[in-house]
This record gives structure tokens, sequence and C-alpha cells, in this order.
């Protein structure tokens, strides 16, 4: 069995991207900057946005974070993100999710001009993922792609089963391995026969948010398992996989801590990134 080392991949990924930004600082004698918001006292926000801003750093970005009490405005959030969307040091801006309930997200999240949707929620980069054309891709999926792809560089004709339709999670997902010419289900929770279906899978992708909902007798034998959950129970954090029963079973998963987590934010500084050469181009 192989336990996918995400911490370990994320750390070689970030390896890679601070060479990166050490070229084209030299080829354009600036660096890429990433924008962060973050909207009232969330601790989990509070926690991913100072990883966010480490890692930035760590590789050599312009990271900046800019902080605002639960009870702002709207239109003051609007008005920052149309400053960001002119200042030429931004190469990405990204809104912390969750926001507070009278910020419209739908708003938020269109006012972010797509060259600079680092998270790729605007509806212009889901549009350009689907139709298979350039786009940011959200940051979670993304690195659950780049994990599958180490395991099994050729995912051509596999059956793959995702678990969960959020535009954050579920959605991308099925579109990446799309594009890679796999055959994909997308399931959710009104599913019927959500075992039987698991259980066609070459390749299953959780993230529906139930603690160890997927069980060792639901898995195929040589599949490969990512479990995108981050669940909080009386026995800690746990993923939407059952571990210690999944992984006699499966030929590789991600392990929760320490398997899609650490990759998300490091994507998020490849997105950057990305970003930054686009608007160079
Ligand atoms: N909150 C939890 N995950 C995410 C993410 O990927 N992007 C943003 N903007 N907020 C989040």
């Amino acid at each position: 069995m192989i336990l996918i080392d995400g911490k370990k991949e994320a750390a070689n990924l970030r390896e890679e991207l601070k060479k990166e930004v050490s070229q084209l600082k030299t080829k354009y004698n600036k660096v890429p900057g990433l924008t962060v918001i973050l909207i009232g006292d969330f601790t989990p926000s509070q926690i991913y946005v100072r990883n966010k801003e480490k890692s930035a750093k760590e590789v050599g970005l312009k990271s900046e974070v800019i902080k605002y009490p639960d009870r702002v405005e709207e239109t003051t959030i609007l008005n920052k993100i149309h400053e960001l969307n002119k200042d030429e040091t931004v190469s990405g801006i990204l809104v912390q999710l969750p926001l507070p309930r009278h910020i419209n997200k739908k708003k938020v999240i269109e006012a972010i001009i797509p060259e600079k949707d680092v998270d790729g929620f605007h509806p212009m980069n889901v549009g350009n993922l689907s139709s298979g054309y350039e786009s940011s891709v959200p940051c979670t999926p993304l690195g659950c792609y780049l994990l599958i792809k180490k395991v099994e560089p050729n995912l051509s004709g596999k059956k793959a089963v995702v678990i969960g339709r959020s535009n954050l999670n579920g959605k991308p997902m099925t579109q990446l391995l799309l594009k890679e010419n796999c055959t994909v289900t997308i399931t959710h929770s009104k599913t019927k026969d959500l075992k039987g279906e698991c259980l066609k899978g070459d390749i299953v992708v959780a993230a529906v948010g139930i603690p160890e909902l997927v069980k060792g007798d639901w898995i195929k034998k040589d599949s490969i398992v990512i479990d995108v959950g981050i669940n909080k129970t009386e026995k800690g954090i746990v993923g939407d996989v059952a571990f210690d029963e999944v992984s006699k079973i499966a030929k590789a998963i991600t392990p929760v801590p320490g398997g899609v987590g650490p990759m998300t934010i490091a994507c998020l500084l490849k997105n950057t990134i990305e970003c930054f050469k686009r608007s160079q181009s």
C-alpha cells in the first residue's frame, strides 16, 4: 500500500515554485503578489490564512493579508477588490470563505477579475475549465489531481468516482479527471447505492464532509483513494474515509491530516505564479 505523503509532495512543489519565483524575479525584476482578504474571527479561517501567508513568503512571493471585522459592509469589501484588481503588484486575490451572512458570496467572487482569481471560483474560470481552456483551477481539487498523477501518471480510461458535488471540490475535480480521459461518476448525498458506485472506482475522491463514510468494503482492490474530508469528531480530526479499513484494501491512500491539506496551499501559490506569468505575456 502506498501512503500518499501530501506533506512531502507539497514541500517538493514549494521547492520548485521557489526556484521559479527566483527566475521570474531575475527576468522581470519583480515577484508575484498574493493578497488575501479575511473577514471576521472564525478560527479555522484564521489558521488557514496564517498558513497561506507563511507559505507564500517561504517561496518568495509578495504576500499581504487584509483583515476586516465581521460587521464590515459589503461595499467596503467590493471597493477593496476593485482597488486590488487595478494594483499591478497584486497577481492574485483570495477572499477567505465562509463570509458573514450579510455579505453576498456571489457578488464578491464575481468582483475579482478572472485574471486574478487564484481560487478559480469566478464563473469565467469555471466555464473555461469545463470547456478545456486555460483557467485558474480551484486549489483543493488541483492538489488532489497532482497527488493522483504522482501515483498513476496515465489515467486514460480509468473509472473515477467523486463523492460530493460542491463548486469548491466535487465539480472541478470531475472536470480535471474528465480532461485526463477518465470515466467519471459524480455522486452525492442523494445517490442510491453509494457503496455500489464506489466499488466501481479505480479512483475514489471523497469530498462530502461525512466522517469516515467510505468503508473498507466500499473500495475495490488496487484503487487510489483521495480523502478531502476534514471532520471534527470526538476522536479528533478524521477524513471522509475510514482510513484503517480502507488502507488495507486500496493501492494508495491519502491520510488526514497530511494528505490533501498541505497540497491545497501549495497549489494556491502555484496559481498565483500562473496568474503572474499570464499577466506578463
Ligand atoms: N475556505 C475553505 N477553503 C477555501 C478555499 O479554497 N478558498 C477560499 N477562498 N476560502 C476557503
